[in-house]
């Protein structure tokens, strides 16, 4: 019998203007990391859409970038950034993206755009992955959902394999995987990191550990704080 589902992540009760204005300071500060001819990752989301124009803005002329989703590719060449085949820039020298959530120990959840697999690869490939969101995304604990790509062959086999999973309405990635989000609880990030990983029919999921994560910036009333992730910046 499937388990009840675990209480979800709560609603951010912070207003629209002040969740923008957090987001696009903490996209500001991110893409002044960014140093001319860099091989740069661009991530997907609303956040990341204030760090388009901002690394536009910065009129870096040899800069090259690789997007993690069709909508931020139309989007950065519309801003005239020169956008290449991720394998034909042969990686990445900072990568930048949002999270859903951030937890104290730099534990991601990722996805909630369906770009989890793409946003996974990309920040593996890069030297430095810096994390950009507002205040609300820094959370005590991890929950549900945590967003899957999975595989279309079987995909009713692969939900009952994980017993609390749901398809979000059939929506396809650009790799042509079903994303979906599993929502049971999260409890040690790692072991469902593994029991995720070890599922068949599962491609990728969107928690990402903290050495995968150089830097986090999070941006509140305060200014952007920063928090050091667990891997090195060298
Ligand atoms: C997309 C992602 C996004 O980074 C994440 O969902 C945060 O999005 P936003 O910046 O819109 O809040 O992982 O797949």
């Amino acid at each position: 019998m499937a388990s009840p589902r675990a209480a979800a992540r709560q609603p951010s009760t912070l207003s629209d203007a002040l969740r923008e204005r957090y987001k696009r300071d903490a996209a500001r500060a991110a893409a002044e990391m960014i140093e001319d001819g860099m091989r740069v990752g661009l991530g997907t989301g609303t956040t990341v859409a204030h760090l388009l124009p901002a690394i536009a803005e910065r009129g870096l002329a040899n800069l090259r970038c690789a997007a993690t989703s069709p909508a931020t590719e139309r989007a950065a060449m519309a801003l005239g950034l020169k956008l290449v085949d991720l394998d034909e820039l042969g990686g990445v020298d900072v990568a930048i993206d949002g999270a859903d959530q951030i937890d104290p120990a730099a534990w991601l959840v990722k996805g909630g755009g369906g770009a989890l697999t793409r946003e996974k690869i990309v920040a593996a490939a890069a030297r430095v992955f810096v994390v950009i969101a507002s205040e609300d995304k820094a959370v005590t604990e991890l929950a549900p959902p945590v967003p899957l790509e999975l595989i279309r062959f079987g995909v009713r086999c692969t939900l009952a394999t994980l017993e609390q999973a749901a398809l979000r309405d059939l929506v396809e990635s650009p790799d042509g995987g079903l994303i979906a989000d599993y929502l049971g609880a999260v409890g040690d990030p790692r072991e469902l990191s593994a029991r995720l990983s070890a599922t068949p029919g599962v491609i990728e999921h969107g928690l990402f550990a903290p050495e995968m994560v150089s830097v986090i910036l999070i941006a509140g009333e305060g200014g952007v704080q920063r928090r050091e992730g667990g891997k090195p910046l060298s």
